[in-house]
């Protein structure tokens, strides 16, 4: 049977939209076949750039069918995590260094009835996570520092998401691996050859006029890196 994690999975980054206009821009890039929409949650602390709380995750969750798909950059990050969760969102990934208990932190996200995710920065050893896999439903590699759109790919996180790929594996578990920052059609087939199947793109999707061929050309870059996940597009 496949899992869920057989298909490639596009999820736009919602910082890289038109501001004055979230709701349209989150129908319109549903319209155009993304799977999840991403939310960048920033702190100005954790992360030198701010941009919203959850009162945004709230006030989108009734228009979309999408599962809202919440990375905080935030320290401390748990005494946020309730209020995410109450506004709706249904993944919530958390950086190791936002506090002192990764652990405590992944528990809190999966009582809560949500997905849970752990995001490495480019310094942060996949070490970090291989005693807490077993609460771990997303694993995130940060592909730029995190903090802003539009950054430029680096590509020394590709040997990264081939580490976790095969950490994923032995799990037998239903992981999603995702890349965040720089995603283009190119750098996308990178990493996907690497062993990502889900992608997050600001830039490369917002930033374009025609969001049905942006996500379609992302898409594109799945069937000669993975002959798998182009199986299941069908
Ligand atoms: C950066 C964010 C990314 C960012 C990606 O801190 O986590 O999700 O929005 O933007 P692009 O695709 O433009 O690099
Ligand atoms: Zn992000």
């Amino acid at each position: 049977m496949a899992g869920e994690t057989d298909r490639l999975i596009i999820a736009p980054s919602l910082l890289a939209a038109d501001f004055t206009r979230l709701g349209a821009e989150t129908l319109a890039v549903e319209q155009a076949g993304a799977d999840w929409l991403h939310l960048d949650v920033m702190d100005g602390h954790f992360v030198p750039n701010i941009s919203f709380g959850p009162l945004i995750v709230k006030a989108l969750r009734p228009l979309t069918g999408m599962p809202l798909d919440v990375h905080l950059m935030i320290a401390p990050v748990d005494p946020y995590i309730a209020a995410f969760a109450e506004a709706g969102a249904d993944h919530i990934s958390v950086h190791p260094e936002s506090g002192p208990h990764l652990h405590r932190t992944l528990q809190l996200i999966r009582s809560l009835g949500k997905k849970s995710g752990v995001v490495l920065n480019p310094a942060t050893p996949v070490e970090s996570i291989a005693h807490v896999l077993d609460l771990v439903d997303i694993v995130m590699v940060m592909t730029v520092n995190p903090g802003f759109g539009g950054q430029a790919f680096i590509a020394s996180q590709l040997a990264k998401i081939a580490a976790l790929r095969r950490m994923i594996d032995e799990t037998g578990r239903d992981i999603f691996l995702q890349a965040d920052g720089g995603i283009t059609p190119s750098t996308a087939r990178q990493v996907l050859a690497a062993g990502a199947n889900a992608l997050i793109a600001g830039t490369a999707i917002f930033g374009k006029p025609d969001y049905d061929a942006a996500i379609a050309d992302l898409r594109a870059a799945a069937p000669a890196a993975r002959p798998d996940v182009a199986l299941s597009l069908g």
